[in-house]
């Protein structure tokens, strides 16, 4: 490694060849003021926010995007930069409509925040005023161009992180406008609604609906946890106001590298489902509310009518690995029944695994199989196509329709899978990404080729409930039924099968689930609210901290069985 000198503001340090100007000083505590700048971000020196004076040169340029010199002197804060940097901001200020007390991020904007800084307290130029449009057309974000700085965070988050390329910039000069595809309104445009770019704006430009107006920073809680709504298991952060949930962000430093899907970012604040809040018995056929004592008896009291051996339980194979030992421990080590998940769990054989997400970064051939990411594992979906930005092929080897092979340079039925390993073979970082849960004669194929593999799960804990030795075969002759449903719903056919069995207990969280199928019911604590810790597509445990507590009447999930078998 090369190592650099660099002296800012008198200070002299060594720094690894590559480093910028702004990294150095940031190394050293100095701080430069920025506005287009994002650490998860390329640097493009867009704002000029960031100018320093350089030692015999003329013009001040941009820390951000600077590399070191070796020998290189830089002052940070002469007059001339501070000047400077205030001429950007009034010229920023000047240029769209910035009414701070009309806006959601008040108190937490970046642009604002360096207006105070350099005590910026009126607009010094006149301000045309325009009517810029506000786009509302997307389901969860809106986007205000009145308080877009053009910065472009946006549209580096949206192509060269998610790999979607949806946002560009249209028109010059004053004119300027981010975009969307072909200057589509956003929420008809490839935008797939991950919220990347939302997380990285620096102002009021994209808001959030839910948390809009809910809490500035100073008046939030912040959780970090994860999303355990698919195998993926991203690193998210909560964001709660008075036990409340905001919103959800991407942890920067997961996995996941901040990333999120619709389905971890919004949808689990946005279901519009009526909980489950207090224990249920069936009476003269209708669910009514119990107490605890009632709704437990009850439960015991069908176990206890129900022949042993024919106590079993379902369990949803997105729940943690505390509940989920819990079941086992209680349905199969005490009543000695069957424990299935409700999701599908590969058959026996080989499962080839070790892969990494980070693989995918510097693959040069990624072979998916019996698998659309972009449906269902969609984070891992957005890092194949960055993958395919940096240069490396893809192949999809599915059947049917396939989001994935719209993306693909070839695309295979699964009967050629053997073509599509020829190919791997070739490649020099192969990695192979494969439903789990697929026919094991095709996983053993997979299991002899020199590539990493990366299986995907039915659901987040699916690789606890394998070492459990659990799977979703048909068990048939139940008379207790026990389901740790949570937040996941029956298909019609599992509804059908558990109808058969003459006592069913469902530990769920919506009310819509248990209709007409339970005889009792236990209210189960919401995503947000649980606690302990999941195996996810790297085989790590990861920790879920409660973000907010749950209601009064609903009890942490292994309490409740622990309760149960005391009682039986
Ligand atoms: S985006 Fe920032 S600077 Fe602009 S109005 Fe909103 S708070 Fe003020
Ligand atoms: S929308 Fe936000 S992130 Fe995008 S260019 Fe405008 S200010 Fe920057
Ligand atoms: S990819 Fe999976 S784990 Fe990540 S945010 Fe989406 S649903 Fe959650
Ligand atoms: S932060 Fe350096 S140019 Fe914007």
């Amino acid at each position: 490694m090369t190592v650099l000198n660099v002296t800012i503001n008198g200070k002299t340090m060594e720094v690894a060849e590559g480093t910028t100007i702004l990294q150095a000083a940031n190394a050293a505590g100095i701080e430069i003021p920025t506005l287009c700048h994002h650490p998860a971000l390329k640097d493009i020196g867009a704002c000029r926010m960031c100018l320093v004076q350089i030692e015999n040169m003329a013009a001040l340029q941009p820390a951000c995007s600077y590399p070191v010199i070796d020998g290189i002197k830089v002052e940070t804060h002469t007059p001339r930069t501070l000047e400077m940097r205030k001429f950007v901001l009034e010229m920023l200020f000047s240029e769209r409509n910035h009414y701070c007390m009309f806006c959601e991020m008040s108190g937490d904007c970046e642009l604002q925040k360096q207006a105070y800084a350099h005590g910026l307290a009126h607009w010094t130029y006149p301000t045309p005023n325009p009517k810029l449009q506000v786009d509302a057309s997307r389901t969860y974000f809106i986007m205000d161009h009145n308080r877009c700085i053009l910065c472009r965070r946006c549209i580096r988050a949206c192509g060269d992180v998610v790999g979607n390329h949806t946002l560009g910039m249209m028109s010059r000069g004053a004119k300027t406008m981010v975009t969307a595809d072909m200057d589509e309104p956003f929420g008809d445009s490839t935008c797939v609604s991950c919220g990347t770019c939302l997380q990285v704006c620096p102002t009021g430009a994209l808001v959030d609906r839910r948390s809009a107006y809910g809490g500035r920073n100073k008046d939030v809680d912040t959780v970090n946890s994860a999303c355990t709504f698919c195998s993926i298991g991203c690193r998210v952060n909560v964001i709660t106001r008075n036990g409340r949930p905001l919103r959800v962000e991407g942890d920067w430093d997961g996995h996941n590298q901040g990333v999120l899907c619709l389905a971890g970012r919004f949808q689990p604040l946005e279901t519009g489902r009526r909980r489950v809040t207090t224990p249920m018995v069936k009476r003269d056929g209708a669910l009514e509310p119990a107490t605890w004592d009632e709704a437990l008896a009850a439960v015991a009291k069908g176990v206890q009518a129900a022949v042993p051996g024919k106590i079993h339980a379902w369990v949803t194979a997105a729940t943690l690995d505390q509940p989920m030992d819990a079941v086992v421990e209680t349905f199969r080590g005490k009543f000695g029944g069957d424990v299935k998940t409700l999701e599908a769990a590969p058959p026996p054989g080989e499962t080839p695994n070790g892969g990494a997400m980070k693989d995918i970064d510097t693959a040069d051939l990624v072979l998916v199989v019996d698998a659309d990411p972009l449906t269902e594992h969609r984070v891992l979906g957005y890092r194949i196509k960055r993958a395919a930005d940096n240069g490396a092929r893809i192949l999809v080897c599915a059947d049917g329709d396939n989001s994935m092979a719209d993306f693909a340079h070839e695309a295979f039925p699964l009967s050629k899978l053997d073509w599509a390993l020829a190919s791997v073979t070739t490649a020099e970082r192969p990695v192979v990404v494969y439903r789990a849960a697929m026919d094991p004669r095709l996983r053993a194929k997979l299991a002899v080729i020199k590539a990493v593999c990366i299986p995907l799960h039915a659901a987040a804990n699916a690789a606890r409930a394998i070492s459990l030795g659990l799977n979703n075969e048909a068990d048939g002759d139940a008379e207790a039924l026990y389901i740790l449903l949570e937040e996941q719903a029956l298909t019609p056919e599992q509804r059908e099968q558990a109808h058969k069995a003459p006592f069913v207990v469902m530990h769920a969280c919506y009310v819509d689930d248990v209709d007409g199928l339970a005889d009792v019911v236990l209210p189960a604590p919401l995503w947000y609210e649980r606690e302990g810790t999941f195996h996810n597509i790297e085989g790590k445990s990861e920790r879920v901290r409660p973000a907010a507590p749950p209601p009064e009447d609903i009890w942490s999930e292994t309490s409740v069985l622990q309760q149960l078998s005391l009682r039986v």
